[in-house]
């Protein structure tokens, strides 16, 4: 039997949301919606795995949590057809983690690369969370037996990890899963990551060889969907490129990651291919490409940062979509929590 199909996907609230965030996710979150039931998801259990000084304590993390919020309804996401909730308020999402803890193996968590990158050299010091991290996200989607995940690039692996997860449970306790009526022994999907539009790995306007990212200590390496169009025309103007004009064909931007990267900008935001955007640019000056780009991105970008300021300066209002969403997702989440007890053995209240 076929899973119903769902979306669910998560933002971290740790501040900085950022054009990446915007075109490899956020884009994908509001098109879906057309298609698809969708849960999306501030994941705020998953930002306090860093150090407090990188999610910036209690008040900041509260305001980013309705900051990231205010971003998701300002970009076009109904929270009333769909659902739009914090992580936290569902304590399910830390109970399934518990259980997939006790079926992800530690071979498989040792090869997450975002682990490595995020602990650095002192792997020693890094929480236990940050390490858990991916099993923690494959509990997030598949509480709500999600089947299609839209993320950006870089969270591909841990989407390979989920589906191992799902297999494993599927595997593990399948007779249990048949008695208890599931799906011919299928409990869990396995979630299809949805990596779409010419924009799944945006890079930083300072480096194309380096993802555009919340951390990065420089300001001028991404451009912030809170940004006004003075900050957007002057990041855009200083961004790194290289002296040869534009090339006319795709195959041109192969070798010249900068170059790649704005015309990729250009193509996502203008909904439009990057052959297209070569059609029309090739052959001129980065100058003025970029300044078609800087109209381009504050006419996309002006309206959400407008918005998002509106919605933040009411915070009664968001907490109220926030409680009502996570209302609607934990009743998901209680029927796959039961049901998981069933069918791992654990005795409970029905
Ligand atoms: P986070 O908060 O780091 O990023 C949110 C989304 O933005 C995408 N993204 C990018 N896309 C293109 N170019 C970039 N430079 C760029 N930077 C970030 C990310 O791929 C992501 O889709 N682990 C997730 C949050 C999460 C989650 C989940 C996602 C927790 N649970 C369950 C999906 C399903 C994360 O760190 O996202």
């Amino acid at each position: 039997m076929a899973f119903v199909e769902r979306v669910f996907s998560g933002v971290q609230p740790t501040g900085n949301l950022h054009l990446g965030n915007y075109l490899g996710a956020i884009v994908n979150f509001v098109k879906l919606q057309d298609t698809h039931n969708c849960i999306y998801c501030v994941v705020d259990l998953h930002a306090i795995t860093q150090p407090v000084d990188v999610w910036g304590g209690p008040a900041e993390l509260a305001r980013n949590i309705r900051e990231v919020t205010a971003a998701f309804i300002a970009a076009g996401i109904d929270p009333k057809k769909h659902i739009v909730f914090n992580q936290s308020q569902v304590a399910e999402h830390a109970e399934l983690a518990w259980v997939f803890n006790c079926v992800a193996r530690m071979g498989w968590l040792n090869r997450m690369t975002q682990f490595k990158e995020k602990a650095g050299k002192d792997r020693e010091n890094a929480s236990v969370g940050l390490y858990d991290y991916p099993v923690l996200m494959a509990a997030d989607i598949l509480l709500y037996r999600a089947t299609h995940v839209p993320v950006g690039e870089d969270q591909k692996q841990h989407l390979e990890l989920s589906r191992d997860i799902a297999q494993k449970f599927n595997n593990d306790f399948g007779d249990s899963i048949r008695k208890h009526g599931g799906n011919d022994g299928l409990f869990f999907p396995l979630p299809e990551p949805l990596i779409t539009g010419p924009a799944t790995r945006v890079m930083s306007l300072r480096d194309g060889t380096k993802k555009m990212s919340k951390s990065d200590a420089s300001d001028y390496s991404r451009i912030n969907l809170t940004d006004d169009a003075d900050t957007i025309a002057q990041k855009i103007r200083k961004a790194k490129t290289d002296p040869e004009p534009l090339p006319t064909e795709e195959k041109g931007l192969e070798p010249r990651p900068e170059a790649d990267n704005l015309v990729g900008i250009f193509a996502a935001l203008s909904g439009r291919s990057r052959a297209d955007v070569l059609r029309e640019f090739g052959g001129g000056q980065f100058s003025s490409f970029k300044n078609a780009l800087v109209e381009l991105c504050v006419a996309k970008l002006s309206p959400i940062a407008g918005e998002m300021k509106r919605l933040v300066a009411d915070p009664g209002h968001i907490d109220a979509i926030l409680i009502d969403g996570a209302d609607r997702a934990r009743a998901i989440a209680d029927e796959t929590m039961k049901l998981t007890k069933d069918i791992v053995g654990f005795i409970h209240r029905r």
